[in-house]
């Protein structure tokens, strides 16, 4: 048996799972910073958004956060363009995956919806 054609497949092989692991870290990486900038689909709350469920102070604190947090991993999706049924069904999965507190997580619900 010739060792030394083992030991040129085996490393071979080991560079690849190298590449592979970094490829991977780096793609990783890039989902931890700020992406997105483009905030132009995000209305900017005043008085005529307060409703009785949301001050001006929850959706201007309700954009922050979603711009801080929702444009990460993906684009920002914009609050018009799904139904509140919608946000109140999606905001608890992504709300864990921003690592967001339970008071952030109502603040963006409170945004994306209009406060409804
Ligand atoms: C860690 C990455 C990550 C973060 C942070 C994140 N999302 Fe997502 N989001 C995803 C992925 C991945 C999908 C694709 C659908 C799925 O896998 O559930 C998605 C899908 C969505 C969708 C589309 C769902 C649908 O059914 O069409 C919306 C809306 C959304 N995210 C909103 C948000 C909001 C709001 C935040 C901030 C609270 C947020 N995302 C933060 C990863 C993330």
């Amino acid at each position: 048996m010739d060792q030394s054609m083992n030991w040129e497949k085996f490393s071979g092989k080991r560079v690849k799972t190298v590449l592979a692991v970094s490829l991977l870290t780096v793609s990783l990486l890039s989902c931890s910073k700020s992406l997105n900038t483009n905030t132009d689909s995000l209305y900017v709350p005043t008085a005529t958004d307060v409703t009785q469920n949301a001050t001006l102070a929850d959706l201007q604190s309700g954009r922050s956060v979603f711009i801080n947090s929702c444009g990460r991993c993906h684009s920002f999706y914009s609050p018009d363009n799904l139904s509140v049924a919608n946000w109140n069904a999606i905001i608890p999965n992504m709300a864990s995956r921003a690592g967001l507190s339970a008071s952030e997580a109502a603040q963006v619900t409170k945004y994306v919806t209009r406060g409804k």
